[in-house]
């Protein structure tokens, strides 16, 4: 077979890994078998693929028979993908034209007690493999220039911290607040736990470092009308309130500080209904301008608003923090005055645990509530509150009458915050606050390269936090600034001009903001903000959208070559079913790893395809494995709310949907289709869920449309 005038010369290399593999998996077998295949010119074995042994022997091997394509069968890619790549590149070979497979996770390690089919699956997997390497392109690895400036948006004490980190490392930086005044929510704060050092000291010193440093430029009343380019070269236009002029800036990289606002607890506990019942946040602003007339009886609420079965279910992490601070300055202004907390459960994280100690040596009273049976606040002719509660420790209905009633409302995403969510066209978690690419390896970055975020437009967290996380986005931003230009990812999208009639399918489907419809004309991909999940390529109608190295030609290469041997194995009761599973390259291919490393053993019919996102996978590849004969298809990906390209996995779940309908025109059972999910920590369900659907196409037979179903 030839692509273009280039001969296909490919080489498949297979590793033992001591035991590891070869124990279970006969390779030399493996060997012999992928020297029968289509255009491979040489294979060989190695104890250790990866030895230094391992990758000379594929250099020479590349030189020695002038290699086209490298196909390495061996462990997860996770760990060598790039080892392997290195060396194929040593060798002057493209690195994009190596292609890995599992056989030790995905295959010796989870089939230990079956050697005879483990070595035939792993032959599947190679032929697989050879399959789409045959396809593969070289890629390049585009180099972006970075500008050494960067936009912070949000004045309050985090978006000030950023500003002035960066500001001190030598950035210009362009601070963009919504207010005539910097200082955010901190403004309206009086002392901070733990060290009770006045908020307004800390403000003061922020605010005039900030103004002093020449290197901020200071946008106040302003707001972010719309943002256009990439990462390394921002176009932003500012609009001042109240005005229609607009002003443009250019920057490298932007930090989303936008903050929060405390949630108002409308319609609950009499608040706004009667001036005694206030949030935590009112009373402070009450202490710092001397505004509380002096309590004989305060009752403080938790989790008002918060940790509901719907709506606001997240706990704000901070609010008993803050009613443990403000009860104790209470105590320390009006020594005898009686506190009484009213909780679900109190969360004092870390050293805070300390703090709830000195609480309860201060005569401060804890009381439990039941959330099914919530405190109960009435006003009385006098003027005073009556608080009526079920302790559960007593078992007891409890009435407090109380002077003021102090609700601990959650923090909670803002008007602005989720307008600015769609301006950067970057996602918003399910509790509203802005969604980070990775909450441990990436915490303070967006999926969409160089925007970060810090501060409570993140979640709820306190000042000392927004401050330590302030710093983390200012060094992320930093590094590629520092730098001067970022190597980014060569698997891109790429729209293939004769064919796509312009739809703009894939323009909708992309929420990274890579492709752009144009009026005439197709489609232009943005490469600089294409992440590579392929989710556009599945969406186009006609195939005219592609990702590179995933392209439509090199996926369906690899499921005919896994089906076109259509032998059906064993019959009748020991019919044993070949099954397609898709896998997303982040979380689900990862739980499969884990199934391997943990030695969790499930049937081995399943041969897993490596796809960048569910969301990837194509109505298209999943006809093509039916009518070629697979007897089940699985699409896994990431738990919902954890994909890596946000949300490509509802796009994948809604596409299985759409397709089991049109498997009844085939003939084809819905229930040979299935999609699921599982984080990287998800071996065990992983498994489960394998041997769960081995067992219902078991059950169901061997697909219809399968030649020689029956009898080969
Ligand atoms: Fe795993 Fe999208 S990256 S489903």
């Amino acid at each position: 077979m030839e692509t273009g005038k280039e001969e296909l010369r490919i080489g498949v290399f297979i590793c033992h890994c001591g035991f590891n593999i070869g124990g279970v998996v006969d390779v030399p077998a493996v060997v012999e078998y992928a020297k029968t295949l289509p255009n491979v010119v040489c294979a060989d074995e190695n104890l250790y693929m990866c030895s230094s042994a391992g990758l000379s022997l594929i250099k020479e091997y590349i030189k020695k028979y002038n290699l086209n394509r490298v196909v390495v069968t061996s462990c997860t890619p996770a760990t060598h993908e790039t080892v392997f790549r290195n060396a194929c590149e040593e060798a002057g070979l493209n690195k994009y034209f190596f292609e890995m497979v599992n056989i030790r996770e995905h295959c010796s390690w989870v089939h230990m007690h079956h050697p005879k089919e483990a070595t035939e699956k792993a032959k599947d997997l190679v032929r697989m493999a050879v399959a789409k390497a045959s396809y593969l392109e070289p890629l390049v690895e585009p180099e972006l220039e970075i500008k050494p400036s960067a936009l912070v948006i949000g004045g309050g004490i985090a978006g000030m911290t950023a500003a002035m980190s960066l500001a001190r490392q030598g950035f210009d930086v362009h601070l963009v607040e919504k207010e005539s005044e910097l200082g955010g929510m901190l403004r309206y704060l009086y002392k901070l736990q733990p060290t009770e050092r006045d908020a307004s000291e800390i403000l003061h010193e922020a605010v005039t470092a900030v103004k002093a440093n020449s290197r901020i430029n200071l946008h106040t009343s302003t707001v972010i009308k719309e943002v256009k380019g990439f990462f390394g070269n921002f176009d932003v236009i500012l609009q001042r309130h109240g005005s229609n002029e607009l002003k443009q800036i250019n920057v490298g990289t932007i930090i989303v500080a936008t903050g929060a606002e405390g949630f108002q607890p409308l319609g609950m506990y009499g608040y706004k209904e009667n001036e005694n019942v206030m949030t935590q946040l009112e009373l402070e602003q009450r202490l710092k301008n001397g505004g509380l007339k002096k309590p004989k009886k305060v009752v403080m609420i938790q989790c008002v608003g918060a940790r509901e079965r719907t709506g606001r279910t997240y706990c704000s992490r901070v609010c008993c923090m803050i009613a443990l601070n403000n009860a104790l300055l209470l105590k320390k202004l009006y020594p005898d005055v009686e506190i009484s907390i009213f909780f679900r459960d109190m969360q004092t994280y870390g050293e805070y645990e300390d703090f709830y100690r000195e609480a309860m040596e201060n005569f401060i009273d804890f009381i439990r509530y039941d959330p099914d049976k919530p405190p109960k606040v009435t006003s009385k002719p006098n003027g005073k509150l009556a608080v009526t509660v079920h302790d559960v420790y007593l078992k007891a209905e409890v009435e407090i009458d109380s002077d003021l009633v102090i609700l601990s409302t959650p923090l909670v995403q803002h008007e602005e915050g989720r307008k600015l969510s769609s301006v950067l066209k970057v996602p918003l978690g399910l509790d509203g606050f802005f969604f980070e690419a990775h909450p441990k390896l990436r915490p303070v970055d967006f999926s969409s390269e160089g925007i970060y975020v810090c501060g409570t437009a993140h979640g709820p967290k306190d000042v000392n936090e927004s401050i330590a996380q302030a710093y983390a986005a200012a060094s992320r931003a930093a590094i590629p600034m520092a730098v001067g230009k970022i190597r980014t990812e060569a698997v891109k999208a790429w729209v293939d001009t004769e064919i796509c009639v312009g739809c703009d399918a894939c323009e909708v489907s992309c929420i990274f903001n890579a492709i752009e419809a144009l009026t005439f004309g197709h489609p232009h991909v943005v490469e600089a903000n294409c992440k590579g999940c392929g989710v556009c390529a599945a969406e186009c109608p006609l195939g005219a959208m592609q990702l590179r190295h995933f392209k439509d030609q090199q996926i369906l290469a690899a499921i005919e070559a896994l089906l076109k041997p259509k032998k059906l194995r064993g019959s009748g009761e020991n019919f044993e079913p070949i099954i397609l599973c898709f896998a997303c390259q982040w979380c689900s291919y990862a739980a499969a790893d884990l199934a391997g490393v943990s030695r969790i053993q499930y049937p081995h019919n399943v041969r897993i395809l490596r796809v960048p996102c569910s969301g990837r996978v194509d109505v298209l590849h999943i006809l093509k494995a039916f009518l070629n004969g697979a007897d089940g298809v699985i699409v896994t990906g990431c738990l919902i709310g954890d994909c890596h390209y946000i949300d490509g996995n509802v796009k994948a779940k809604s596409r299985v949907e759409t397709t089991k309908k049109s498997l009844k025109v085939f003939g084809i059972d819905l229930e040979r289709l299935e999609i699921g999910f599982a984080s990287s920590s998800e071996g065990q369900k992983f498994a489960t869920m394998m041997t769960d659907f081995v067992e219902r196409i078991r059950k169901l037979g061997p697909n219809p449309l399968r030649v020689g179903a029956g009898g080969d």
